[in-house]
C-alpha cells in the first residue's frame, strides 16, 4: 500500500526557475528589508505555555523536505509568480522540527513503523502497528503483552472526541497504528490473517477499528475489509474485487452503528450522504467512499467522492462541538501539479521509477509531458515505486507548546510532545487542574483555525497545529 501511495510523491512536479527573476530582486534593499523584516518577527515571538485544547495532526506521507520546496515552487507557479518566493501556509508555522524516521530495525521505515513512533511514543519495527520492537513483523505470537497505545486513545481517555482522516483505507498502517495492534500491518481483515495468527488469538485490523478505541469520526476508504465475503460493493456492484472479503460473514459497518444507538451514528459511502450529513446533530460518522484505498484527487469523481479538505472540514464541525476538544489525525497526499519548463527537473528524490538511462545518458525529457499525472519524475537509483527515504522529515508546529517540536529530535518523541502540550497521557506533572484553554494572549492561535486548516491542507505536509 506504501507504493501506491507513495508514486503520488513521484509524479509530483518539480519545477525549476525561469531565467530572469522579478526586478525587484536586482536591489539588494529587496532582500535587507525582507531579512528585517523576519527579524522583527523571530524577536518578537514569545513561547505560549498555554495548554492546547484541540490537537490536529496533518501528515503528508513520505513528504520529506523535497516535497515541501517543490509544493511551494508550484503553488507560487500556479499563482503566475516565479515560485520559490512564495509563503505557503505553514511556513508561517513560528516552530520547524526534524524528526529522525529510522525504525529499530531498518535504517528506511514504513508508514507502519512510523506511524506508531509518532502516535504511540516508541519505536518499533517494520510493518507492525500498535506494538513495539519486542513484537516481529508477522508472528502474532509476538504481540502478545507488547501493545503499545496511541494518542487518539490517551486524548480519547481524557474526555476529547478523537477522529481519523485519510486518503487512504482506514485499516492502512498510518490510521491503523492510532488504534490497532497488530504484528503485521496487512492483516486488514480477516481473510488476510495466516492461520497460524488466527489460531493464536490475533485478530484484524477492521475488527479492532470497531472495537478498540471509540472513535467519533473515521474517514477514507476501505468498504471491503468491513462486509461477508461475496456481498457486493454498493458502489461497483458487479466488480468482483470491490466485494466484501470477511471470510467470518460479519458486517462491521452494521455492527458499529449497532453500538451506538444511544446516539446519532451515520455511515455514508457517497457524497451525497456526506454532504447531508449534519455535524451539530451527528455524534459518529464511519464514512467509507471505497472499497479500497480514495482514488488520487485527480482522478477522484467529484460527484461521488468529497475532497480531503471537505471531509477535514466535517470532521472537525462534529469533534469541535466537545468542550473538552478533541484529537485529529489527517493523512492526505499532495495535489499540487506543476510545469516544467527545462529539460531537466532540479528536485530529485533519492530513489523510485524515475530512473532511466538511454544510450547511457540521462533521457531528454524536453518531449516528454511532465505535467501528466502518469509522468514519473526523475530519480537517482532505480526502484519499482518510491519508497520512504530515510532522510529527516520536517515538522511544523502551532500554537499552545509548538516551541517543543524545535531541534532534531526523534520520531516517537512527536507524540509525547502532542500529549504534554495538550495535558493528556502519562505525562500531568506540569498541569493545573483547570480546564483546558485556548486563550492566547500572544500571537500563536489562528483566529479561525479551521480555515487555517484548510489552507494548510493545499499544502499537506506534517504538521501539528494545537489551539
Ligand atoms: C495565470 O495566468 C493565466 C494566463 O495569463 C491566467 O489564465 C490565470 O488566470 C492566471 N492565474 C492566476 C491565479 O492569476
Ligand atoms: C448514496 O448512498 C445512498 C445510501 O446507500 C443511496 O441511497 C444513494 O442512491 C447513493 N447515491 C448515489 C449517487 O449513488
Amino acid at each position: 500500500m506504501v507504493t501506491v501511495h507513495l508514486s503520488v510523491v513521484c509524479y509530483l512536479l518539480a519545477v525549476v526557475s525561469v531565467t530572469c527573476g522579478p526586478v525587484e530582486e536586482e536591489n539588494p534593499e529587496f532582500w535587507r528589508s525582507l531579512a528585517q523584516s523576519t527579524l522583527r518577527s523571530a524577536l518578537a515571538r514569545r513561547q505560549n505555555t498555554n495548554v492546547a485544547k484541540n490537537i490536529v495532526l496533518f501528515l503528508g506521507d513520505g513528504m520529506g523536505v523535497t516535497t515541501i520546496t517543490a509544493a511551494r515552487i508550484l503553488k507560487g507557479q500556479m499563482e503566475n509568480r516565479t515560485g520559490e518566493e512564495t509563503v505557503m501556509n505553514m511556513d508561517t508555522f513560528p516552530y520547524v522540527g526534524l524528526a529522525k524516521v529510522y525504525s529499530v530495525d531498518f535504517q528506511i521505515p514504513d508508514s507502519a513503523s512510523t506511524g506508531t513512533a509518532y502516535l504511540c511514543g516508541v519505536k518499533t519495527n517494520l510493518n507492525t502497528v500498535g506494538v513495539n520492537a519486542a513484537a516481529r513483523n508477522g508472528v502474532c505470537r509476538s504481540q502478545k503483552g507488547n501493545e503499545v497505545t496511541s494518542i487518539l486513545k490517551w486524548a480519547k481517555d481524557a474526555g476529547k472526541s478523537v477522529g481519523i482522516v485519510t486518503t487512504t483505507r482506514v485499516q492502512h498502517a498510518t490510521p491503523a497504528a492510532s488504534y490497532a495492534h497488530s504484528a503485521s500491518r496487512t492483516w486488514y481483515s480477516d481473510a488476510d490473517l495466516p492461520l497460524s495468527a488466527v489460531n493464536e488469538g490475533c485478530v484484524d485490523i477492521a475488527v479492532q477499528l470497531i472495537t478498540n478505541t471509540d472513535i467519533d469520526v473515521i474517514i477514507g476508504g476501505g468498504r471491503k475489509y468491513m462486509t461477508p465475503k461475496g456481498d457486493p460493493d454498493p458502489e461497483y456492484p458487479t466488480d468482483v474485487s470491490s466485494q466484501g472479503q470477511r471470510k467470518d460473514k460479519r458486517n462491521l459497518i452494521n455492527e458499529w452503528l449497532g453500538m451506538k444507538q444511544e446516539k446519532v451514528a451515520r455511515f455514508v459511502w457517497n457524497k451525497t450522504d456526506f454532504d447531508a450529513v449534519d455535524p451539530e446533530k451527528t455524534d459518529y460518522l464511519m464514512a467509507l467512499f471505497e472499497p479500497g484505498d480514495l482514488r488520487y484527487d485527480v482522478e477522484r469523481d467529484s460527484r461521488m467522492d468529497p475532497s480531503i479538505i471537505e471531509t477535514t472540514e466535517k470532521a472537525i464541525k462534529i469533534l469541535q462541538k466537545n468542550p473538552n476538544g478533541f484529537f485529529l489525525l489527517v493523512e492526505g497526499k499532495s495535489p499540487v501539479f506543476g510545469l516544467d519548463f527545462l529539460p531537466y527537473t532540479t528536485l530529485m528524490y533519492g530513489n523510485g521509477p524515475g530512473h532511466k538511462i538511454q544510450n547511457n545518458k540521462r533521457p531528454d525529457i524536453r518531449k516528454v509531458d511532465t505535467t501528466h499525472k502518469d509522468y514519473v519524475q526523475q530519480s537517482a537509483a532505480p526502484l519499482d515505486t518510491e519508497t520512504h527515504g530515510g532522510e529527516d522529515v520536517a515538522l511544523f508546529a502551532h500554537g499552545p507548546m509548538a516551541h517543543l517540536f524545535q531541534g532534531v529530535y526523534e520520531q516517537n518523541y512527536i507524540a509525547h510532545a502532542m500529549a504534554y502540550a495538550a495535558c493528556i497521557g502519562a505525562n500531568q506533572q506540569h498541569c493545573t487542574p483547570v480546564l483546558p484553554t485556548n486563550t492566547d494572549p500572544g500571537s500563536a492561535a489562528p483566529d479561525t483555525p479551521l480555515w487555517s486548516m484548510m489552507s494548510l491542507l493545499l499544502s499537506m505536509m506534517t504538521a501539528v497545529l494545537l489551539y
